[in-house]
């Protein structure tokens, strides 16, 4: 397909050397014929942690079961790994996805023969698979879940199983969808580390789907913000938090971290940082708090 492609104004983008995912002018029709995407432009870059935030409906979902061929686009163009999607292509395994109800995607008898499915149908023997298997549960603290029965096991636990079950696929790419959603504070935080590891320690890059924004503000290099099936806004966690109009648009909110730094910089002289973190606002505070001690 041509790069000048052009469909309602949307011109298809150059593609970059690191790119791993690349969306142009994508516009998916369910077949009842509900339109859920419009002209969606998307990039997933190297060592990156993106997330794609918005309301309840506004398409998250239905971008990211895009980006391993899952769905195909009714129109535009969608490149994975180098590989342009089409309505033939099969799902591209290196990209991982894990979805938002764990129940969908764990149905083998034990986690482990879940976690070995992947590797089994890619063409490992047993002993292969059980070792590929095992090491993915490994790696994410879970190996004592290797014989338990995914239907009795807790979110949480689900949740792991079913990251696992990604990884023994050694993907170049984990999207998550809603990750954290449903689960308790100490299992959110466990999920959480865990994607800040992929990235930063195996270089995997991650997409997640959220409406927490204080999620989004701890874990996100960049940020997607997504209202009726349209990208409304693009930017770093800085640009997209302090803008109100946008955030608002989309019916999301500002992270906790952000409201408090700017009722707080109205009246007191805080560093021009924009946090967004609870982390880095905590740093402000305690700079300013010295200095009005000293
Ligand atoms: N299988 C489907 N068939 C028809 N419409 C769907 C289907 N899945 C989702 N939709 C519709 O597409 C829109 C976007 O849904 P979705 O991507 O699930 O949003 P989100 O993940 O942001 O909550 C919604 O209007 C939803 O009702
Ligand atoms: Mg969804």
């Amino acid at each position: 397909m041509s790069d000048e492609k052009s469909f309602s104004g949307c011109e298809y983008r150059p593609l970059e050397d690191d790119e791993l995912v690349h969306v142009d002018c994508l516009k998916h029709v369910y077949p009842d014929g509900t339109s859920s995407l419009h002209n969606v432009c998307f990039s997933l870059y190297k060592r990156e942690i993106v997330a794609i935030c918005g309301a309840n409906g506004a398409g998250k979902s239905t971008l990211i079961e895009h980006l391993n061929g899952l769905l195909k686009p009714s129109i535009g163009r969608l490149v994975v790994l180098q590989q342009e999607i089409t309505a033939k292509t099969g799902v591209i395994t290196a990209v991982g996805l894990v979805f938002q109800d764990a129940d969908s995607q764990l149905f083998a008898p034990t986690v482990l023969d879940d976690v070995m499915f992947g590797p089994l149908n890619k063409g490992l023997d047993v002993e292969e698979a059980r070792s590929v298997a095992l090491s993915a549960l490994e790696s994410i603290g879970a190996v004592h879940l290797v014989q338990r029965i995914p239907y009795y096991l807790s979110k949480g636990e689900k949740r792991l199983a079913a990251i696992a079950g990604v990884l023994a696929m050694g993907p170049e790419v984990l999207v998550a969808d809603e990750p954290t959603s449903d689960l308790d504070p100490v299992h959110a935080r466990q999920i959480e580390s865990l994607l800040l590891d992929l990235k930063n320690k195996n270089g995997i890059s991650v997409v997640i789907t959220t409406h927490d924004m204080d999620l989004a503000a701890r874990l996100a290099d960049r940020i997607y913000v997504i209202a009726a099936g349209h990208i409304i806004a693009t930017g770093s966690p800085s640009d997209i938090f302090y803008n109100k109009t946008v955030l608002k648009e989309a019916g999301l909110e500002q992270p906790a971290a952000v409201r408090i730094y700017e009722s707080l910089s109205k009246s007191y002289a805080l560093a021009h940082t924009k946090p967004t973190k609870e982390r880095d606002l905590m740093e402000i505070l305690t700079e300013a708090l010295g200095r009005a001690q000293s």
